[in-house]
């Protein structure tokens, strides 16, 4: 933007003068300025280009527990109300939603499995999900020191936390959300039938990383008849 506001105002100032010949240079000159313009910011917008989602940035205290982070707090209240119909298969201490996990004992969940037996023990047709998993392997280990667990199974190492939002997917009804949180902006993806709605960048500022909230809602499938395939209504209107 700092850059079309430098050639808008180079052809404010252009001098136009009495000679019709510099007049005539100068007014090339301005398109030329004015084609630059529109190409910068034409090049800003398909870099830009997500049509629909929201993204905003915004500073807070850092917080172990996430829903704790202000911004986070809303974000969540918004999409997941009063949490009937959410599950929540890390749910540390603070989730509002209905159905609640947490390997660890000590956490406010109503069961304490390891997420991936949670998952595949689960029903389907759920409002929502929220998926605040341990955001590193380093993590992972912390959270496993702390239960007195020695050993991370190679599952846990290599495959975590995708096998378990693969086992999850399927079970969130269309429409429905997956708020997603962590260092990055992955989410659950369109693979899983989810498509990107908002993302929330929280920062915290000194030698913290962003905590990032991704947004997603469950796209509207039917069964292809002729391939016994589940069809995406929406990569079908995103491919024309
Ligand atoms: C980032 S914290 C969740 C914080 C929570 N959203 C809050 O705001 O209170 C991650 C949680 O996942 C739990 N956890 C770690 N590994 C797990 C696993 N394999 N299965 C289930 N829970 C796990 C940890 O005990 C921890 O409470």
């Amino acid at each position: 933007m700092k850059k079309v506001l430098r050639i808008l105002k180079q052809i404010r100032n252009l001098n136009l003068g009495p000679n019709i010949e510099d007049a005539a240079n100068e007014s090339l000159h301005s398109k030329k300025l004015a084609i630059e313009a529109i190409e910068y910011v034409e090049a800003g917008a398909k870099s830009a280009a997500q049509p629909g989602v929201v993204i905003n940035r915004i500073w807070a205290m850092p917080n172990r527990w996430t829903f704790k982070i202000k911004p986070i707090a809303e974000i969540v209240k918004r999409y997941v109300g009063s949490g009937v119909g959410w599950i929540d298969p890390f749910a540390g201490m603070n989730s509002p939603a209905e159905i609640t996990n947490d390997l660890n004992p000590e956490r406010q969940a109503i069961y304490h499995l390891h997420a991936k037996d949670f998952a595949l023990f689960l029903g389907t047709e759920y409002n929502g999900v929220l998926f605040d998993p341990p955001y590193s392997l380093r993590q992972v280990r912390e959270c496993y020191d702390e239960m007195g667990i020695a050993l991370l199974s190679q599952e846990d190492t290599n495959l975590f936390p995708n096998n378990i939002k693969e086992i999850i997917a399927p079970k969130i009804r269309e429409g429905g959300h997956a708020l997603s949180f962590g260092w990055n902006t992955i989410g659950f993806g369109i693979g899983l039938g989810f498509k990107l709605k908002e993302i929330l960048l929280v920062c915290h500022g000194g030698k913290h990383n962003d905590t990032i909230v991704t947004v997603e809602e469950k796209q509207v499938t039917t069964v292809n008849m002729f391939e016994g395939k589940l069809f995406n209504f929406a990569n079908c209107f995103s491919e024309r």
